[in-house]
């Protein structure tokens, strides 16, 4: 089988170096990459560099090797256009339908998928030209990543870093395994929750559980890779944040709560993929509590925590916003799923059997997902992104 063909595109901005692990990245996985650079990426990075890690030819000009009218030939030829980092001048020149050099050029006669990862400072992001040529070329589209936050060049910090190589590369994985160039998700808000609660005894314990995490992060990624906006309620996860994913921190089911909510506002959809614990110790201890000789230990009294999705299930916050549950079930797996839909008032409800070895912290998952209209989507065992998209598969249709 011939290799996917990836064309990486590099514009002129200092981040062009963390394109070389993307590259690397996408070679190694079996991808035929050609780099086409900008005149200005070269200041940063050399054609050398570039050729000797893809193993192709670089040129930043339609003049070079013209019998061969690379300046069609490359674009008509992809099967995924990526630029990164993506300048507000190749943004603009995108939008624009620019073509004065290769890489303008090869975006022009690209028919595949374009993915851009823009980097620059602050103020050139939030430019309201900036953000009309982002907005024109989503609407076409393409998939522009958010910038993350974060140090940018020299001392300044903000939004208009480029997010993490091995984080754009998931993006283009999910991309092109798709191949559409509409994406379904995009203009729309979603919210997922993520990882397990921790409840705090005393400052230095916790009641937890044993969720990674690693489910809602393959949701945000392949929402994001789908072209939507994606705000990932994180609790206690410790994972890489996803590219062009704006993630909201938490400890415990109440900040959770207020996270979720709020974020929700606005939201197309919010899938609650987070292990929350339904209990809290009634009373912190302010300092560690110690074990007194010849004393039995004190009971620790729980009190009940909200329950989020249910709340959110019964107050939607926009008409048509679609809520999605998680169920984690050991027994009766889906006689107790059909309950807890019911219960909960969610429109869907995806049910996992969990057990000492199974879904957590696995990188692959099994499940069914039951629909409040009677529906049941079986999803057999394969990686959690497998899972993600059938969700949002069903989200979509319930959205449109
Ligand atoms: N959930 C929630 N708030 C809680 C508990 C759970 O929003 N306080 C959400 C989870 O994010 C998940 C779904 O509810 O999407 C189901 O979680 P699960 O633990 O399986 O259900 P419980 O309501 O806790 O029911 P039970 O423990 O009785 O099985």
């Amino acid at each position: 089988m011939d290799k996917p063909k990836v064309v990486l595109g590099v514009s002129g901005g200092i981040a062009a170096y963390k394109a070389c692990e993307l590259l690397r990245r996408l070679t190694e996985s079996g991808h035929d990459v050609r780099v086409v650079p900008t005149g200005s990426a070269l200041h940063f990075v050399g054609a050398a560099t570039w050729s000797a890690l893809s193993g192709n030819p670089v040129s930043t000009e339609v003049w070079d090797d013209v019998h061969e009218v690379p300046h069609v030939r490359i674009g008509q030829g992809a099967d995924l256009v990526v630029v990164a980092p993506a300048t507000a001048d190749t943004l603009a020149k995108a939008a624009h339908g620019l073509a004065d050099d290769l890489l303008t050029n090869t975006l022009l006669t690209a028919r595949c998928p374009v993915v851009f990862a823009p980097a620059m400072h602050t103020e050139m992001w939030e430019h309201p030209a900036t953000q009309e040529n982002v907005a024109t070329l989503r609407r076409r589209g393409a998939v522009v990543i958010e910038p993350a936050v974060g140090r940018l060049t020299g001392v300044d910090t903000g939004k208009g870093r480029l997010p993490d190589p091995a984080e754009i590369f998931e993006v283009c994985r999910r991309v092109l395994a798709r191949g559409v160039t509409e994406p379904d998700l995009r203009g729309r808000h979603v919210v997922v929750s993520a990882g397990g609660t921790r409840e705090p005894l005393d400052p230095v314990r916790f009641l937890g559980n044993r969720s990674s995490g690693k489910q809602g992060y393959a949701l945000a990624r392949t929402a994001a890779a789908r072209g939507a906006r994606v705000t990932l309620v994180a609790a206690n996860t410790g994972l890489p944040d996803p590219a062009g994913v704006d993630v909201v921190p938490v400890g415990t089911a109440v900040q959770l709560r207020e996270a979720v909510v709020k974020a929700a506002a606005d939201a197309d959809a919010v899938v609650m993929a987070a292990a929350v614990a339904d209990f809290r110790p009634a009373v912190y201890a302010a300092g560690k509590i110690k074990k007194k000789d010849g004393q039995e230990p004190e009971p620790i009294v729980l009190v009940r925590n909200p329950d989020i999705l249910a709340e959110i299930s019964a107050d939607r916050a926009r008409p048509g916003q679609v809520v999605v549950g998680f169920a984690a079930e050991t027994d009766d797996v889906l006689a107790n799923g059909r309950t807890k839909l019911a219960r909960k008032g969610c429109d869907l409800l995806v049910v996992n059997e969990v057990g000492e070895r199974k879904t957590f912290g696995a990188e692959e998952n099994e499940a069914v997902v039951l629909g409040a209209d009677g529906s049941e989507t079986p999803v057999p065992h394969g990686p959690k992104e497998a899972l993600a998209d059938t969700v949002w598969d069903l989200v979509a249709e319930r959205l449109r």
